[in-house]
């Protein structure tokens, strides 16, 4: 049996399957520094998820680990080159999750637009007839902006095309093939559209990539959507910029320190919040960890994993 380290719990039905397969080891049940000293010489496989991540200093403590397999698209948590110095393959959950990301990126376009929330708020706060809800902000015909046309941002465009939006992308290298207008500055792809959706990989290249002057370049009726990485924004550039009506509105799944959320941005009307839930439907969430469990699978019969990053 592989001895398997579990960095966080996933579904029951998940953590069961895994257990009945293999020794699992919960790190998160037990004292994790006891765990190590007694079973780190015998750990074969990390399973983790993007929000428990797998550090540097954690990889180097397991001398016989030859395979991260985690549950998620994002692996800016995941020290991926202090895994490839050691030839550990590490795997993510590509393409099952497009959909509903790119499904909620929309629902917080339309609901910041629409104000949707906002309404909702007013009604249950029994102010609908007192309380004034200004108008908002047709989303049909509006120019849609997004950093990063990767498999995410090709499903988010795809989505604008029954609103009849016009779509144009900013990424380091335009696509081969794409049928959008590349822009080669971010600032630019800010000063020209209306809604500006942030779908681009977390990680150090491009973090604050979205910083004070592509949110002034976005403007006052300009609205950021974020269902990438808190760390794509400059958090305290954003909240200065919505508190000072420099940019007009937020729909954000994702925060620079989850679960934390600026306090600033509980005040505000005009911008939505999610709990980062990109992915967090019954079918989605279910594809990923039969994805995570095909990668285990495939590692350990074939040596090989199915999506490798
Ligand atoms: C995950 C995500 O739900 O896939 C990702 O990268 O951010 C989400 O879909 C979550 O991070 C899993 O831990």
């Amino acid at each position: 049996m592989t001895c398997i380290l579990q960095l966080g719990p996933l579904s029951k039905k998940f953590d069961r399957t895994l257990a009945a397969e293999h020794e699992v080891l919960p790190i998160w049940q037990a004292d994790a520094e006891a765990l190590l000293a007694e079973h780190a010489q015998r750990i074969e496989v990390v399973v983790t998820a993007a929000r428990y991540g797998c550090s540097a200093a954690l990889i180097e403590r397991l001398p016989r680990l030859r395979a991260v397999c985690s549950f998620g698209v994002g692996y800016d948590s995941i020290d991926v080159a202090a895994a490839r110095s050691r030839d550990i393959l590490v795997s993510n959950t590509p393409e099952v999750l497009n959909d509903c990301v790119a499904d909620l990126a929309f629902g917080l376009l339309i609901d910041c637009a629409r104000q949707m929330s906002r309404g909702d708020r007013l009604v249950r706060a029994g102010n609908w007839g007192q309380g004034h809800l200004p108008l908002g902000h047709k989303v049909s015909g509006k120019r849609l902006g997004i950093l990063g046309l990767g498999r995410i941002g090709a499903a988010i465009a795809k989505r604008s095309s029954g609103f009849e939006m016009q779509v144009r992308y900013h990424n380091r290298r335009p696509v081969t093939d794409s049928a959008y207008a590349y822009e080669a500055s971010l600032h630019d792809l800010a000063r020209w559209c209306d809604f500006l959706v942030v779908a681009c990989p977390g990680g150090e290249v491009t973090r604050n990539l979205v910083d004070r002057s592509v949110l002034d370049a976005l403007g006052p009726q300009g609205v950021l959507i974020n269902v990438s990485r808190g760390s794509v924004v400059d958090e305290p550039a954003l909240v200065s910029a919505l508190q000072d009506g420099r940019l007009g509105g937020a729909g954000l799944d994702v925060y620079a320190h989850e679960p934390q959320v600026p306090a600033e941005l509980l005040e505000l009307p005009n911008v939505v919040l999610l709990p980062h839930i990109g992915s967090a439907t019954e079918e989605t969430r279910l594809a990923m960890e039969g994805l995570v469990l095909d990668n285990l699978r495939a590692f350990l019969e074939r040596g090989e994993m199915l999506t490798a990053v």
